[in-house]
């Protein structure tokens, strides 16, 4: 099989897609799979009429790769791709619906409100946050309601903080997550398809050594540690693994995704995300998973490629 990885794009995740890019291909070509990047552009069509590979991994973050639109195009190519459709990769990638597509199924989220920008204008920013502080209580999470890697995402602690996190989630899209910040153990659940159905694998803990797991503590080696599998209960480790596969199906996924949540002390899980072109750096949590499950990185992802060229 010939594979085109895309990877790179204009998003702000561009760097950590080039990685993912390039760690991609590296697996694929130590199974023997003849693979190569692809950074999207207009030569993009052109070269899936002229030279269709067999099969197209989307390494791309953010913005295009994860919000359908890209998906679309492929699916106007004929050309098959690795993971979900265009339409639940919409979903996926807006937090707010996603979460409301999770709450509706009974799989618990951070209670949340979405706020567009141009609330702010019409209501007076003060009043809006007052509203929020009100409803959500604190610590609160604010996120931008599209986006990764952490960027434009902080904890407030107190409500004088909140109209800064506002900005700064502003200046990464024009609407606003803000969740009631849920206290617990960061843990990253990876769901995979090698044929028999959506499986999920050995959940990831994420300590950060700062305590935030930002940007950097994501994708520079050496700050953050990493469980796996997370040190959870038995029982625990089944509900959250449960709770995985149900916000998989529950989104519609395909093929492989990664699940983001949170065990409270008391056990409880609770669902962040759901990412449909999960990081795939050396820092990244579904290789480390991959891994923990005793496979080989390479061969799950010839895998799924097989699998979507068949
Ligand atoms: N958005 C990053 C790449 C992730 O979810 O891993
Ligand atoms: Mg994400």
């Amino acid at each position: 099989d010939r594979v085109l990885v895309l990877a790179g794009g204009l998003s702000y995740e561009r760097d950590v897609s080039l990685r993912s890019g390039q760690r991609v291909i590296d697996a694929l070509k130590a199974v023997g799979v003849d693979a190569e990047l692809h950074d999207p552009d207009v030569t993009l069509l052109p070269l899936l009429r002229e030279d269709p590979p067999d099969a197209i991994v989307i390494a791309l973050h953010g913005g295009i790769g994860e919000d359908g639109s890209l998906r679309g195009v492929l699916d106007l190519s004929g050309v098959p791709y690795v993971g979900c459709d265009a339409r639940a990769a919409r979903l996926a990638w807006d937090k707010p619906s996603a979460k409301a597509v999770l709450s509706e199924a009974g799989i618990p989220t951070p209670e949340w409100v979405a706020l567009p920008h141009e609330r702010f204008s019409e209501l007076g920013a003060v009043a809006v946050l007052d509203r929020i502080v009100e409803r959500l209580g604190l610590p609160l999470m604010v996120k931008p309601a599209q986006g990764g890697s952490g960027l434009g995402a902080s904890v407030v602690r107190t409500a004088d903080a909140l109209p800064a996190a506002m900005v700064g989630c502003f200046a990464y899209g024009p609407t606003a997550l803000v969740e009631r910040y849920v206290g617990g153990v960061d843990v990253a659940v990876s769901v995979i398809d090698l044929g028999e159905g959506p499986l999920a694998l050995p959940a990831v803990e994420i300590v950060p050594n700062s305590g935030v797991y930002d940007y950097a503590a994501r994708y520079t080696a050496g700050v953050t540690t990493w469980h796996t599998p997370a040190r959870l209960k038995p029982e625990v480790a089944e509900e959250v693994a449960a709770a995985a596969l149900a916000a998989h199906q529950a989104l519609g996924l395909r093929d492989l995704s990664r699940v983001d949540l949170i065990v409270t002390p008391e056990g409880e899980c609770t669902v962040l995300e759901v990412n449909v072109a999960p990081g795939m750096t050396e820092t990244s949590l579904l290789p480390m998973a991959v891994q923990a499950a005793g496979l080989d990185f390479g061969q799950v992802l010839a895998k799924l490629v097989q699998r979507a060229a068949a």
